[in-house]
Parts: C-alpha cells; sequence; structure tokens
C-alpha cells in the first residue's frame, strides 16, 4: 500500500484524540501510581514495573531500558511500523478524516511549520514586553489595579501578568523596529492593526491589563486586556489566528491539568479573574471558559486529565437569568444525557463570581459548595420549578410539561427511572399517597408503554395467515397468542428442541395463559416423553373428544418440512417467544402492584407501601431488560 502524506492537522487532530493511557492500556497493564500509570515495560524483560505513562505530559518512559516517548511513538517501537501506518490507524481507530498531501503542499506546509515557530516566539517576546511595562512607571496604574483587587506578587508572577502601554505604537515599535520582526508577522500574530487610512499599523492592546492565555503546553497563544475603566469592551482578546482559538482554547488548563488529574474533577468558571483567583486560593482544577459557550472539542481537552469526567460548571446566574448556564452547556448537553461527562453546576449565592465570592468567604467555604454542586439535572429540575406555585393548576400544568420534556432526553434508563421518582416526588407536593399515581402520569407520557411491545412479532409470510386469525388487532392477547402458539408449534414438531423449551418457561417461571394453549400444554405434559411416540399424531388420536378445544389448537398439528425448518432457522426463536410471554405477565404484575401502591396508605403501612413501590420497580425494570432483548432478537428473525 502506498501511504499518503499526511495534513499536519490530521496528525494534530489524531495527537489530541488517542490518550496515551489509552493507546498503551491494550499492550500493557497499567495501575495508577500517583498521578502517572505504571506497568511492565514491553521494550524489554522485566518482574517490576519501571515503565511509566504520563497522562498529563502524554508520554511514556521506562527507568529500566530508558525507552520514550508519545502514543505515535509507542506504536511504532512496539510494532515496528512507521510513523505513517500508526498515524493512519489511529485515524482509523479514533475516526479522524484523514487528509491528505499532495507533493506541491509540502513546501507550503514547511512555511506554515515555521510560520507557527515564529509566531510562538513574537508572543514570548511581547509577554515579556508587556511584563516588562508592569514595572515601570508607566504601568503603576496596572499595579494599582492588581493591588486593589488584592493580587499577590506571587499570583502575578504565576499568570505572567503585564501591562499594555497607552500610546498607538508601542509595541508595534518595539518589535518591528528594535526587534525587527516581519511587520506581517506581528500582524498574523493579532498584535497589530493596520490603520484604515494613512498607511501604518496601531496596536491592539492600549492601556489595558495584561492576561497572557497559554496552551495545555504552556506556550502563549494569544492576550486578554482588561480595561483599568469602565471603557468598554471590559475585556479585549486576540483575535482568532493560526495559534489562537477561543473555542478550542481554555484559559488556565497549563497551570490546572496537574491539578484536575489530582482530585479527579475540573471546574469550569466564566471569568480570567475567577480562575486567577481561585488558582491562587489554592483551588487549582480550574480553568476558564473565555465567556463562550462550551465546545465539545473544549470539553475533550478538559476531561483528558480527570478519569471521573466530573465537570463543574460555576458560571454566573445574574447575567442573563437561568438560561445563562444552559447556554454556556452548549454542544455538551448531549453528553451529559448521554452519561459521558458527569456535569454538575454551581451557582454560588446572591448571583456572586468566584472572585468576588472569594472576597468575602473562605477557599473552604468554595470547596463545599463545590462538594454539594448539584447535578446538572437536579439542577434543571430546580430552575422548572423555581417560583411556581405547583397549587395553581396553571403552574402545575407547565412544570409537568416541562419535567416531562427533560425526562425524555435522558438517555439511560436506571438514570430515568430515579428521575421519574423524584419528580414524581416534587410533583406530589408532600402527599406520598399521590406519589404512585404522578409515576405513572409521568411513564405514560415519556414513553407511552403502549407503542413498545403491543406490536405483534413479525413472523415470516407462511404463517401468518393462520396464525393471523386470532391476532387481527394488535392488543396484548394477539401478541401472546402469536408467541405462545409458536412455542407449541415448535414443541409439537420439532422434538429436540423440546428440552429447550421446557427448560426456558422453567427459567422464566412462565405458564401459557391462553386457555386453549393451556388445555393443550396439560394435554402433552401427560403424554410420557419418549422419543418413540408420535406426539402429533398420539394427541389428536387420544383427544379427539375435546373436539371444541381442539378446534382452536388444531392449526398447529400440521406444519410442512419447509416450514418446520424454517420456525428453527434462528436459534434465538424460543428466547423471543419466551421473552414476549414474561414481558406480558410482567406488564400484568406491573399493573398489580401500581394498583396496590395507590391503594396503601404510606402513614399507616409505610413498609408495605414501600414494598409495593419497590416490587413495580422491580418489574418495571425486567421489562425494560426484556425489551432489550427482544429488540435484539427480532431484528435477529427478520434478518435470519
Ligand atoms: P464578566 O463580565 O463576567 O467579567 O465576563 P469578569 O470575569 O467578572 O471580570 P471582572 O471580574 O469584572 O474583571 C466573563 C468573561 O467573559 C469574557 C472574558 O473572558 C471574561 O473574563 N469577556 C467579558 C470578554 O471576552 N469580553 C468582554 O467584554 C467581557
Ligand atoms: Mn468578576
Amino acid at each position: 500500500m502506498q501511504i499518503p502524506r499526511l495534513h499536519p492537522d490530521t496528525i494534530d487532530e489524531i495527537k489530541q484524540r488517542a490518550d496515551i493511557v489509552d493507546v498503551v492500556s491494550e499492550y500493557v497493564v497499567l495501575r495508577k501510581r500517583g498521578k502517572d500509570f505504571v506497568g511492565l515495560c514491553p521494550f524489554h524483560d522485566e518482574k517490576t514495573p519501571s515503565f511509566t505513562v504520563s497522562q498529563t505530559k502524554q508520554m511514556y518512559f521506562c527507568f529500566g531500558c530508558q525507552a520514550g516517548g508519545n502514543a505515535i511513538k509507542f506504536l511504532m517501537e512496539l510494532g515496528k511500523r512507521s510513523f505513517a501506518e500508526v498515524v493512519l490507524d489511529l485515524a482509523r481507530r479514533y475516526q479522524v478524516p484523514v487528509q491528505t498531501l499532495l507533493p506541491e503542499q509540502r513546501q507550503e506546509l514547511q512555511r506554515q511549520l515555521s510560520l507557527r515557530e515564529q509566531l510562538y516566539e513574537v508572543l514570548a517576546s511581547t509577554t515579556q514586553f508587556y511584563q516588562h511595562a508592569l514595572r515601570q512607571p508607566l504601568g503603576e496604574k496596572a499595579i494599582e489595579y492588581l493591588g486593589d483587587r488584592l493580587f499577590k506578587e506571587e499570583t502575578i508572577q504565576q499568570f505572567g501578568l503585564g501591562y499594555a502601554p497607552s500610546g498607538w505604537e508601542t509595541l508595534y515599535r518595539y518589535l518591528v523596529q528594535d526587534k525587527h520582526y516581519p511587520v506581517q508577522l506581528v500582524e498574523k500574530a493579532g498584535l497589530i492593526k493596520p490603520r484604515k487610512e494613512g498607511g501604518g499599523y496601531y496596536d491592539v492592546f492600549r492601556d489595558r491589563l495584561i492576561i497572557p492565555i497559554r496552551d495545555v503546553q504552556g506556550r502563549v497563544i494569544g492576550f486578554g486586556g482588561r480595561t483599568l475603566t469602565d471603557e468598554q469592551p471590559k475585556y479585549l482578546n486576540s483575535p482568532e489566528t493560526e495559534l489562537f482559538s477561543k473555542g478550542k482554547t481554555l484559559f488556565a488548563l497549563d497551570q490546572a491539568k496537574a491539578g484536575i488529574s489530582q482530585v479527579d474533577s475540573a471546574v469550569v468558571v466564566e471569568g480570567y479573574f475567577d480562575a486567577i483567583a481561585l488558582h491562587a486560593a489554592g483551588i487549582t482544577n480550574v480553568v476558564a471558559s473565555l465567556g463562550t459557550a462550551l465546545s465539545l472539542e473544549q470539553v475533550r481537552l478538559v476531561l483528558r486529565y480527570c478519569d471521573s469526567k466530573q465537570l463543574i460548571l460555576n458560571f454566573d446566574a445574574d447575567k442573563a437569568g437561568t438560561n445563562a448556564a444552559e447556554r454556556a452547556i452548549g454542544e455538551i448537553a448531549e453528553l451529559a444525557y448521554k452519561g459521558e461527562v458527569q456535569l454538575k453546576i454551581l451557582n454560588l449565592p446572591n448571583g456572586k463570581d468566584a472572585d468576588e465570592y472569594l472576597r468575602e468567604y473562605k477557599p473552604e467555604d468554595y470547596r463545599e459548595l463545590l462538594a454539594n454542586a448539584p447535578l446538572w439535572l437536579n439542577w434543571q429540575i430546580e430552575q422548572i420549578t423555581q417560583d411556581r406555585d405547583l397549587k395553581q393548576a396553571t403552574d402545575f400544568q407547565q412544570v409537568s410539561q416541562e419535567i416531562v420534556k427533560l425526562l425524555k432526553k435522558i438517555e439511560n434508563k436506571d438514570t430515568r427511572n430515579y428521575y421519574v421518582s423524584y419528580c414524581a416526588e416534587i410533583l406530589s407536593l408532600g402527599d406520598s399517597r399521590l406519589i404512585p399515581l404522578r409515576v405513572e402520569n409521568l411513564l405514560t407520557q415519556i414513553a407511552p408503554l403502549s407503542t413498545s411491545y403491543r406490536q405483534p412479532i413479525p413472523l415470516r409470510k407462511h404463517s401468518k395467515a393462520r396464525v393471523e386469525k386470532a391476532t387481527i388487532d394488535n392488543s396484548e392477547r394477539g401478541l401472546l397468542d402469536q408467541a405462545e402458539a409458536l412455542l407449541l408449534r415448535i414443541y409439537l414438531h420439532c422434538p429436540e428442541q423440546r428440552q429447550a423449551i421446557i427448560a426456558a418457561l422453567e427459567e422464566r417461571d412462565l405458564q401459557f395463559s391462553l386457555s386453549h394453549h393451556r388445555f393443550l400444554w396439560q394435554k402433552i405434559l401427560e403424554i410420557p416423553l419418549d422419543i418413540d411416540v408420535n406426539l402429533v399424531s398420539t394427541l389428536q388420536d387420544r383427544y379427539l373428544e375435546f373436539s371444541e378445544e381442539m378446534k382452536l389448537v388444531s392449526h398447529l398439528f400440521h406444519v410442512s418440512e419447509k416450514e418446520q425448518k424454517e420456525i428453527l432457522r434462528t436459534p434465538q426463536v424460543i428466547q423471543v417467544t419466551t421473552a414476549c410471554m414474561e414481558r406480558v405477565l410482567r406488564e400484568k404484575r406491573c399493573r398489580h402492584y401500581l394498583e396496590l401502591w395507590k391503594q396503601t396508605d404510606p402513614e399507616a403501612e409505610p413498609e408495605r407501601y414501600q414494598s409495593y413501590c419497590d416490587a413495580f420497580y422491580a418489574e418495571n425494570l425486567r421489562i425494560q431488560e426484556l425489551d432489550r432483548q427482544r429488540l435484539y432478537s427480532i431484528t435477529d428473525l427478520l434478518s435470519g
């Protein structure tokens, strides 16, 4: 195979997605030790582990044989494969679209690569310039401002804060005239802009406090500039450049990644100063989103350092009302409904942001609020019910509707059931006798049970005509009739399946429910299970006298050889039919327990009340389990 040259974006994307722990774990058993993982080195023989993998650094290193590198290097060394082969493999595995590079594009690539290097350099130079300016007399205002906001010298250093002087061309002259950087390069770094008239350039940041924005590796990629007065905009940020993209960057991630993997959770705040203030207070697992909706990319970036996928959003509650957090959650809502990220919401009291809060309260207080932050779903339910009077019919109806809408989005069934009870309790307004009714209402509204199971099992065409007589309607009875009849048919005509059928019925503790089927089954059981006996003819001979009952089941006695084979085309057919029968039975029990639950007074008989509630949920869970099994099997039957 001729391996195409890959576009650097593709390689970058792969490096982003292919987590080293993930990659190495496929070949080496890794155990967590402190921040890192250790295991037996695959590159040399050893009995005690000296092979370490660092998730934060995305590197591996063996103290025994000195092997080391990133995920791509690991796979290259291990499989003796080329760079391109490994990268292509990873692209397939992590579903990264592959872009290739034509030979003539390569020169352009070289140019771009060196452009990036040069941009990093200009930005580093600029950072130093701003930091220097902060310590000059002209930077006194900024120092004063930082003092007013109670910034410690240590924090100023840690975040590399600076000051952009107020002239129009201060930075321009420094970079272009003194340091001889090409003017286009400085423009591409987002630091200067061409004047609209009269030629020349002017500085983007003037008379502002400067907050360097760094990538995960700590390289400066852009700046945020805060006004020291009440000028608008309050914050000015670097424009999108080759290096900086607002939606892909999280402020302070370079400082926070160690803290995040240590406490195994990440806090996302909105503002630069919130993140800085929290770090200064010793709460270091914090990044800032720079005031935009969180993107999937940002979430992926931060969760890389967090095994338990716990994300706490501490967004301002006041600004645009309750919807602010919802909007900020943006694309990640879906991840949360799927359960791929454990999302919690923290709204600080009185609409304060973290920086303001810490001026009044202690770091421990913030930590405690963090620990008690509600899960996103609970938070949403709170928002729905807040300031509503559920005793008013209109409020009640609106709230129920919104709750149903919310519950429908939860994909995990156990989670959904949990929230159904939770909301039922809220909607019962303290009267626990109402809970069962509310549960029932919510359940029917979020997933009308009738549609999910009332369809008859799709049978093959030939058998349809015969079975259809009793199953023209889509009722429960029709489903049961089909399932039971099919099972009896198999029993009668496929002697080798008889044992399996008896076992399946016993395992599920099932009986035939329809009277004519139960009748036939009794008669069958009365005949000794003997291979020499022709069951069908014996039955017919022996029970001629029960002509009425027999009429209803006599169609089961006839089957062509071809049909006989087809009935058993898939091995799941017994599972499918018995699962259907169980489904109907459970459904009946479910209704029964619900009825009992509703009729029991929780105050007078709390234990009984609880036991009916538990029984109801147990039946419900089992039904969902059966639905999963049955769907799977039916697809098989259809394709078989
Ligand atoms: P806020 O308006 O909440 O500011 O914006 P803040 O962080 O509390 O700022 P201070 O405490 O008054 O200094 C939150 C974030 O939104 C972005 C910034 O990243 C800011 O930190 N933002 C805000 C802008 O980019 N531009 C603006 O004009 C305002
Ligand atoms: Mn603030």
